[in-house]
């Protein structure tokens, strides 16, 4: 059995380790050409997450194309409205889009709080993959957080503003309120059963949390992932909140391992407000990995320094980008797995 590689988990408990782990979100999918055979060999992303030994097999490519420390699962934050009541269609070249929305206290009434057993596709993909890494890596699971979930069930796609969204929350708040704990109690359901099925690790990504005021993410956000969080502490938990630069402090307070950082946020501000306790994940800019080999190994090596080498899992601050080379991404992971302090 080859070697075990837990560099990520103990980086997330706060343990020593050898060198900074490295992952990449959205590393499966995106950047890899043997990605897209698969893809096209199923017709289509969704028949490709819903097909266990397909799921599996994508989840283990930047594992062995990449060299990077941890797998996650091939899944979508999507799964979970769709398990509630409202399908998905993954549109080639636009992406994900709802037939029915939630407009009315009915359409929240009809909607059924998820299970696992909803999700079994996830779950056995999530087995599968555990065996057939046999803990060369450990394999992160994941979900969308509940804001970011609520937004594509009122919006119905992508949005620039999410402005219905946000509209929902001053109009309608307590109805609002409503629909977020639904989505938090699926969420809950749902990570407890990846971490029954296998899952080493969590990350929640909160993707839209940039869209809201300080004081509705209090109200509308932290409270639900602050939920999940403490319902679900068997794993080591990673909260990601793309661009939620004024909830930092707050973050530091929830009861999970690790918060992910875009590139936007500074290292040692992020440091100093989200306090000692807590692991930092991220946080290169993505586009980094445009320019050119020599540039990449002089800013990763700087991003590492800024971090230090205790409670540091090496990341971008957002998803690979489809059209980087996978040469420049794998200059990235090789300068952090090489580096030594
Ligand atoms: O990290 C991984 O590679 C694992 C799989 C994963 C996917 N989506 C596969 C996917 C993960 C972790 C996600 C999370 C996800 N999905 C988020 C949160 C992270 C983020 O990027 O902010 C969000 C907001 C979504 C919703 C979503 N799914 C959108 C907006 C799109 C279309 C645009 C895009 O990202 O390509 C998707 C499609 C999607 N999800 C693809 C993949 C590989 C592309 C589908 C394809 O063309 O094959």
């Amino acid at each position: 059995m080859a070697k075990k590689n837990d560099l990520v988990i103990r980086a997330a408990k706060g343990e020593q380790v050898e060198r900074t782990p490295v992952w990449l979100m959205r590393q499966a999918g995106r950047v890899l050409p043997e990605y897209r055979e698969v893809r096209a060999k199923m017709g289509g992303f969704k028949q490709l997450v819903e097909t266990p030994e397909f799921a599996c097999e994508v989840t283990i490519q930047p594992v062995d194309i990449l060299g990077v420390d941890a797998a996650i699962i091939f899944s979508d934050i999507l799964v979970i409205p769709e398990a509630m009541g409202l399908p998905y269609q993954m549109i080639e070249a636009k992406g994900p889009w709802f037939e029915k929305t939630i407009k009315t206290v009915d359409d929240i009434a009809k909607l059924k709080i998820a299970e696992p057993e909803d999700l079994h596709y996830v779950m056995d993909a999530i087995k599968l993959t555990k065996k057939e890494l046999n803990g060369r890596v450990p394999l992160i699971g994941f979900a969308g957080a509940p804001w970011t979930i609520f937004s594509y069930m009122i919006e119905g796609s992508g949005s620039k503003t999410f402005s219905k969204a946000k509209k929902f929350l001053y109009t309608q708040p307590e109805l609002a309120h409503v629909l977020l704990q639904k989505i938090t109690d699926s969420t809950i359901n749902y990570l407890k059963g990846q971490i029954a099925a296998g899952a080493d690790m969590l990350q929640l990504f909160d993707s839209w949390a940039g869209v809201l005021s300080p004081a509705q993410y209090d109200e509308f956000a932290l409270k639900y992932i602050s939920q999940i969080c403490d319902a679900v502490s068997e794993v080591p938990f990673t909260v990601f909140a793309k661009d939620a630069h004024f909830a930092r402090k707050k973050m530091g307070q929830l009861s999970c391992d690790t918060i992910g950082l875009d590139w936007t946020m500074d290292i040692a501000e992020s440091r100093a407000l989200i306090g000692s306790n807590k692991t930092l994940q991220g946080n290169m800019d993505p586009c980094l990995l445009y320019s050119d080999f020599e540039t990449i190994k002089k800013e990763t090596k700087k991003m590492l320094n800024q971090f230090g080498a205790h409670r540091h899992i090496a990341n971008l601050g957002h998803g690979l980008y489809p059209d980087l080379e996978v040469d420049k991404v794998k200059c990235f992971i090789d300068t952090i797995q090489e580096f030594r302090f």
